[in-house]
């Protein structure tokens, strides 16, 4: 294949790693650069474009494609594993598929990290001077970790979990067994509450999922609970989360994502005493370009060899 154009909205670190392997794997294969977000204007000899989120950092595209859209494009990949930060028309025609599971693994040890944060007291245990004051610490073993959306992260997460002698509780949308022997099902989601120390939000944002945590599922939280959320600001009510906090049941809240994202100065989020914010950081790795490059390669050689492509986003479902 020597007249096969991949237009790439990602750095040119990753471009150039992926000509690299592209070298040895289908050499003739061209990556081009283009500019991040709306693709507009793309050369009619771009196939395949690997695309990076266009709605972020309040930016919103228009609700129709640029004039030619898709120019020559027959599929396109995306970097990221959610498809709420994108148009609706980028998925009217083509196949779009995701990099779901890409970055599942240190998203999962990133919410671990912050059970343990909670648990052990971290940061501030480390101490600076010789005034020692000693805290009892408490066990992650045998606590109850509640995961809501049991996909990519959620497995990654239960594995590791259970591997530390947590009990893992989960709920997904369908019925889908887990595949995790010893998961178990929460009726609901005031049962899922109810039951955890920890809970993981790793669900998609969907119209359907919109505030899916309200003040009515927090109120059913365990006095204490520890809420993580590394999925999409937009699942949690924030100010029911305040609430929650304010005035009990919930202890403490670790938010990689917010909405907006980032929230403006001075938002009470920043200065809560029981919430510790990240900037949307938990799936950024050091190998996350090397993870990305290996679904486009995966579904390249299955774009090739017209095999179907994997980690198709259905629109209508939302993930
Ligand atoms: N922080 C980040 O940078 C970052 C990175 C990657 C992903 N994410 C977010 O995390 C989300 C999950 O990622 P993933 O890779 O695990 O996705 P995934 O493999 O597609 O899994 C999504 C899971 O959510 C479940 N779900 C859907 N609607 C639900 C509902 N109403 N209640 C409970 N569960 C529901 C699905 O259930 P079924 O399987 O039964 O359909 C599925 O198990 C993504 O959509 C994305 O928004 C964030």
């Amino acid at each position: 294949m020597s007249d096969l154009v991949i237009a790439s909205q990602l750095d040119a670190t990753f471009n150039q790693a992926l000509r690299e392997r592209l070298a040895t794997l289908h050499p003739g294969i061209k990556v081009i650069e283009v500019p991040v977000g709306v693709p507009s204007d793309l050369p009619p000899e771009a196939r395949i474009l690997m695309g990076r989120p266009i709605n972020v950092r309040g930016y919103q595209a228009p609700d129709t494609p640029p004039p030619g859209w898709p120019y020559g494009l027959r599929w396109i990949q995306l970097a990221s594993s959610g498809i709420d930060f994108y148009p609706a028309w980028l998925f009217d025609g083509l196949p779009v598929t995701t990099a779901r599971g890409s970055a599942s693994d240190p998203i999962a040890e990133f919410a671990l990290a912050a059970i343990f944060a909670r648990n052990k007291h971290l940061p501030d245990i480390w101490v600076t001077d010789a005034d020692w004051q000693f805290t009892a610490l408490t066990p992650v073993k045998g606590q109850t970790l509640g995961i809501v959306g049991f996909g990519s992260i959620g497995t990654a997460l239960a594995h590791k979990a259970q591997a530390l002698g947590l009990r893992v509780v989960a709920l997904r949308q369908s019925d889908t067994p887990f595949g995790v022997d010893g998961v178990e099902a929460a009726r609901d989601i005031h049962h899922l509450f109810a039951e955890s120390d920890h809970l993981v939000v790793a669900a998609p944002l969907t119209p359907d999922t919109r505030h899916l945590i309200n003040a009515d599922v927090l109120a059913s939280a365990k006095p204490g609970l520890h809420l993580i959320n590394i999925a999409r600001g937009g699942l949690l009510d924030q100010e029911a989360l305040l609430n929650a906090l304010d005035h009990g049941p919930l202890g403490f809240a670790s938010l990689d994502v917010t909405e907006p994202e980032p929230l403006p100065e001075g938002h009470r989020l920043y200065s809560h005493p029981k919430v510790r914010l990240s900037p949307h950081t938990s799936a950024i790795s050091t190998r996350g370009g090397e993870a990305i490059a290996d679904i486009l390669l995966d579904n390249l050689q299955r774009f090739l060899t017209d095999q179907p492509l994997h980690n198709l986003a259905d629109r209508t479902r939302g993930y």
